[in-house]
């Protein structure tokens, strides 16, 4: 085995105290998707879609990795092969626990995005709408999310990994979401095995060669011991 390509979701940031999208409790319970989430949500009511995320950029403040961040993090160190972490999160726990083979496919948190001009920068303050560019000047800042709608951020160098990797680990998604949670389907179709760890059996447990249930923060640094040796 060479190439390890794992996606994350949720799930592996909910024991940092970050809540989930999904279930009792998700973030989706308290709001709807349509409302904070759309283009049509941040034509409509830009400053109810910037709040939503201000809330969400703040709340980055008291949180911190976990044990499973920590775990990634030492495969990334470690493992002489190739490696990309795919993260639909948008808090940044995965590079605060040192994770650098990684990329945001649905944005962060703490960054702005350039409506206008398409140039994103970091953003740890509130952002509130009509926001000017320090690039083009155009008071066209916005959350650097990608909306439901919107195609998610770097698919060819996504795809380009799938189609390299030995093994496909999904960690915390309820596959509820396209295209990742046809990831396991694409790495399969390019010989991968695949493994998922999770809480629950999600919608997409019945793809995987194997799924392992139980909390991220336990599952992943055993498995990252596994593949170590
Ligand atoms: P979800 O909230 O849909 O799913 C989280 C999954 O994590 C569930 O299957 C839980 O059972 C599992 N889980 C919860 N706690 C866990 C723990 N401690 N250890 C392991 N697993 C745990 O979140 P996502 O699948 O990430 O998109 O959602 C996908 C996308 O939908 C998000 O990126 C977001 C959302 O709309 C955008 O905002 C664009």
């Amino acid at each position: 085995m060479k190439n390890i390509v794992i996606l994350t979701g949720a799930g592996i940031s909910a024991e940092s105290g970050i809540a989930t999208f999904r279930g009792p409790g998700g973030l989706w319970e308290g709001h709807r998707v349509e409302d904070v989430c759309t283009p049509g949500a941040l034509a409509r009511d830009p400053a109810l879609v910037h709040r939503f995320y201000d809330l969400r950029r703040a709340a980055l403040e008291t949180v911190a990795p976990n044990a499973a961040h920590a775990a990634l993090a030492r495969l990334d160190r470690e493992w002489a092969g190739g490696l990309l972490i795919v993260t639909q999160n948008v808090d940044d726990l995965h590079e605060r626990a040192g994770a650098r083979r990684m990329l945001h496919m649905h944005g962060a948190l703490r960054s702005a995005l350039c409506a206008a001009c398409g140039e994103r920068r970091e953003w740890r303050d509130a952002l509130p709408p009509g926001s000017a560019c320090a690039g083009c000047g155009a008071r066209a800042l916005r959350p650097d999310i990608v909306f439901f709608g919107e195609i998610p951020y770097q698919m060819e160098r996504i795809e380009a990994a799938l189609a390299e990797a030995d093994l496909f680990v999904s960690i915390g998604t309820s596959g509820a979401v396209y295209p990742a949670a046809g990831f396991v389907r694409m790495a399969q179709a390019y010989g991968a095995a695949t493994l998922e760890l999770n809480l629950e059996r999600s919608e997409g447990s019945a793809w995987f060669d194997a799924t392992r249930l139980g909390a991220a923060g336990v599952l992943v640094p055993a498995w990252v011991d596994e593949v170590l040796g």
